[in-house]
């Protein structure tokens, strides 16, 4: 297989376009990851799964401002492009695309997505407007870059679920491959917002995954999901500095909370909680 070997940057959508409109001449298959940046080995790992399947991957960064409810939250998204360069030209990408902010939103984009209900559990409710700004800005970079499939991570599952919704419900001809939730040795879930732990609550916020873990261990244990949110909330109290948003137990693919534990459905246990100011997700699948 044919493959570029040195890394190509890219700030604008012509010169990006121009260089893959060459690559296509040639029928190669053009991988995508979509990121915001502060690059950790989740997202090496997803461009390992495109380099193993597609000719070419593209990797985008671009911290989306549609996307954060929270104007605090983005300006204190961790950023270091010079340092993601390096990681993906050492990682084997092909291309990467570092748009600004007028590229991406020459005009406002005032699209709002139908979801059909997927939004309106967990993430969707604590950060409202958070998945329409997501649709906003992985929609116009698929069109952008056209790839033939694109590659998102288990970890932020609700933002998974609903790019595969969209997909579908507006025909966006991209295969979406979903990758497993890469952790630390500690077992907490790799983010690139575990960089705003200082060392002591990083260490604590291990805890999250180890209970997820007991839960899935110890499932047939459980009655109900109101049991199950009684035994995390008493395990990530405030007392040892965790603020517990949610713990949600759904459907993998409607998001629905199931009738009861016993329904043979794949079924996942999400969470949502601060430490030390700084708020994670994770989550769970019962049932693989
Ligand atoms: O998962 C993320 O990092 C972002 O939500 C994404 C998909 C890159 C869109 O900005």
């Amino acid at each position: 297989m044919h493959r570029i070997t040195v890394m190509k940057v890219f700030n604008t959508i012509a010169a990006l376009q121009n260089e893959l409109a060459l690559l296509k001449r040639t029928s190669f298959n053009v991988g995508f990851v979509p990121t915001m940046g502060a690059l950790h080995e989740g997202h090496l790992s997803l461009l390992k799964s495109s380099k193993e399947k597609d000719h070419c991957t593209v990797v985008s960064i671009f911290v989306n401002p549609t996307q954060f409810n929270d104007k605090n939250d983005f300006e204190k998204y961790p950023r270091n492009v010079d340092k993601d360069l390096e990681i993906l030209e050492s990682a084997g990408c092909n291309i990467v695309f570092v748009p600004n902010e007028k590229e991406i939103y020459p005009e406002p984009d005032t699209r709002v997505f139908d979801f059909g209900g997927l939004d309106q559990v967990m993430e969707g409710q604590c950060r409202p407007g958070h998945f329409n700004g997501v649709a906003q800005v992985v929609t116009r970079l698929f069109k952008i870059v056209k790839p033939c499939r694109a590659y998102f991570g288990y970890k932020d599952f609700q933002q998974l679920a609903i790019i595969r919704f969209i997909v579908k419900k507006y025909n966006i001809p991209v295969e979406i491959v979903a990758c497993p939730i890469v952790r630390e040795s500690t077992g907490l879930a790799m983010s690139s917002r575990n960089t705003r732990l200082c060392e002591s609550d990083r260490a604590k916020a291990s805890k999250i995954s180890k209970v997820l873990f007991y839960l899935k261990d110890r499932y047939n244990s459980f009655h109900s999901v109101k049991e199950m949110q009684a035994y995390v909330a008493g395990e990530l109290t405030l007392n040892d500095g965790f603020d517990l948003e949610y713990f949600e137990v759904v459907d993998e693919e409607t998001l629905l909370p199931p009738d009861s534990l016993q329904q043979p459905v794949s079924k996942v246990g999400c969470i949502a909680v601060w430490i030390g100011g700084v708020r994670l997700i994770d989550n769970v699948n019962f049932l693989s």
